[in-house]
């Protein structure tokens, strides 16, 4: 099963549509129906309704035709404009009442997409492609909700858009369930609304840095302190009690662990334990070193943006301590410092893809 095609498990397709509070729908589409969780949620609710699919896998929709006989389904690469002007179920100006996605998030490769909204070229990511390119075919009246990856919300890539929709669509963030429903590849999860405009966005208040950053990505030692044994390597182990007063210090073990090494120009930050600003410090493009899964790396594309980068944490260090959740031992998660820098998610799996190779 490729990346893109994790289906929606039941229980988050119910959340999705338990959102959709109007009564009357008469037709939803998913434009990336799978084996039609979705609209199976829908069909559920409001079992009068009209259900009708596309998806680029021919297997998918052989299934779910088998399945479920009475929808409209076609095979289609939805993101071609041409075959969409062709598709039986886009013809004749065909709008619906309800549209319902989860789309490919394709958490590897940073592609960027162009869309078309409102006359406006914009980038995006495929998710946001996705997204925009539903909303023509949805009834001026109709509401759009979807699974979508949290980068989304943040990402430097979408910005534009989401502004957009927010203010014109009243996009908004219904939930960001706690629970990892996508295990073992893909991104956390949002949901949203599009053009319901009963509902209000949950999440405003997203911390976020004030400055422009292209081409940063997140890093996560790999090792734990239990486990460091001398092993003849060659680079020095960074842990936190390394890091005093901005600086490096004590170095004294080398050690061989390639999927934990870190090579500057960079920041680095304590993930656990007490927030502290004295343990941040930054590091050269000469200097390399094995990191300890207590201590996080921000790569930056020269060590000029490292020290904007370190000098903002200090200067700002209420709002990033702020971001350390947790009663006993405090933690600071990729996924908030991600959202923090307004990067997309798929720039830290790329690097990390990047070092393991
Ligand atoms: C994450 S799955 C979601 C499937 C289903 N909507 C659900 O919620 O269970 C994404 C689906 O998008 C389909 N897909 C990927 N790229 C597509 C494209 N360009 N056009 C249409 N479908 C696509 C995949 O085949 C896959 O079935």
């Amino acid at each position: 099963m490729v990346r893109d095609s994790f289906y929606t498990p039941t229980v988050l397709a119910d959340k999705l549509i338990n959102f959709a509070i109007k009564k009357d729908f008469n037709s939803v589409a998913d434009f990336c129906v799978g084996d039609g969780e979705l609209l199976r949620a829908a069909k559920l609710r409001w079992p009068q309704i009209k259900c009708t699919g596309s998806d680029i896998s021919e297997d998918a929709i052989l299934k779910t035709r088998q399945e479920h006989p009475d929808w409209e389904l076609c095979q289609m690469d939805f993101l071609n404009p041409d075959l969409r002007l062709g598709a039986s179920i886009l013809n004749k100006q065909q709008r619906y009442d309800l549209i319902l996605l989860n789309p490919p998030f394709s958490c590897i490769g940073g592609t960027i997409y162009t869309v078309e909204f409102e006359k406006e070229l914009f980038q995006a990511s495929k998710a946001m492609k996705f997204l925009v390119t539903a909303l023509q075919y949805l009834e001026p009246n109709g509401a759009l909700y979807a699974i979508l990856p949290t980068s989304i919300a943040y990402s430097q890539k979408d910005k534009k858009l989401w502004g957009m929709l927010e203010k014109k669509h009243n996009l908004s963030i219904l939930e960001e369930p706690k629970t990892q429903y996508f295990k073992g590849c893909a991104p956390n999860v949002i949901l949203v609304s599009v053009n319901d405009f009963s509902q209000t966005s949950q999440f405003k208040n997203i911390t976020r840095i004030s400055l422009d950053f292209q081409q940063l990505a997140v890093f996560r030692g790999k090792i734990s302190m239990d486990q460091v044994r001398p092993n003849g390597g060659s680079k020095y182990l960074v842990h936190s009690t390394n890091v005093r007063n901005n600086k490096i210090v004590n170095l004294s073990l080398k050690i061989n662990k390639p999927l934990s090494e870190v090579s500057g120009p960079a920041i680095l930050l304590p993930r656990v334990g007490k927030p502290n600003p004295t343990k941040i410090c930054t590091i050269t493009k000469e200097e390399t070193y094995v990191i300890s899964d207590c201590i996080l790396a921000i790569k930056t594309p020269s060590i000029k943006e490292a020290r904007i980068l370190y000098r903002y944490f200090i200067d700002n260090w209420e709002l990033i301590e702020n971001m350390y959740k947790g009663t006993g031992a405090r933690y600071i998660t990729i996924d908030k410092i991600n959202q923090f820098l307004n990067l997309d998610i798929s720039d830290t799996y790329n690097y990390q893809r990047v070092k393991a190779i």
